[in-house]
């Protein structure tokens, strides 16, 4: 099943891939398995691509047992031009336009609307202006695995040890078509974290509801 997502028109031609095994792919496009730990990888050519992985895939074709993500016009444009960057923040609502927490009142982050796919996988794009941290939090209000997809422009997940920035103890790198994984541990509990731009940024927040399962 290939569900054509509009959630982030007209700037990023997104794909909810579910139970397809044969899914050919042309143009460069980034890819990320969104199938649980138990469920099958996803095969590209000779390789596979495990649960919550992520890859830039050209000229393949590929086996989707469970459920992926693909961005099918990945690299078509930059945010660093700021005509593109200004048109999405004029499409997409601020950070706190759109949460009303106060923890995000003066953070330069731009939301897009938020699609659901395959029952349980709720996803949004996100904006970041330069060196722009969210805020540190270790609770989400709802129980999901939670995973940040880096496609424009360079950022990192940051691990702390308490709810102050001074207490760092853990970066995960993100550059365009790199996601951060599992950060959560084998109770499912969240260590402090947050995600901080290095570039100016656009990732994709991928929240899969746990609904008992792993
Ligand atoms: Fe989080």
């Amino acid at each position: 099943m290939i569900q054509k997502l509009d959630f982030a028109e007209p700037f990023f031609q997104a794909e909810y891939v579910e139970a397809e095994p044969a899914y050919p792919v042309r143009e460069r496009c980034l890819i990320l398995n969104l199938a649980g730990r138990s469920e099958s990888p996803v095969r590209i050519g000779t390789f596979l691509l495990e649960s919550f992985c992520s890859a830039v895939v050209t000229g393949a074709n590929l086996e989707i047992p469970g459920q992926a993500l693909v961005i099918r016009n990945f690299g078509s444009f930059s945010v660093e031009d700021g005509r593109t960057a200004k048109r999405m923040k004029q499409t997409w609502k601020s950070l706190w336009e759109y949460s009303r927490q106060e923890r995000n009142r003066n953070v330069p982050y731009y939301k897009s609307p938020r699609a659901v796919v395959g029952g349980r996988i709720g996803m949004n794009f996100c904006l970041a202006e330069a060196d722009a941290p969210s805020a540190i939090h270790r609770e989400h209000g709802e129980d999901f695995d939670e995973i940040h997809l880096q496609v424009c422009g360079t950022g990192r997940v940051q691990i702390f040890q308490d709810s102050d920035p001074g207490t760092l103890c853990g970066e995960l790198p993100l550059c365009p078509g790199t996601a951060n994984g599992r950060i959560w541990d084998e109770r499912g509990e969240y260590p402090w974290h947050r995600y901080h731009s290095c570039s100016r940024s656009v990732f994709v927040v991928i929240e899969k509801n746990r609904g008992g399962k792993a």
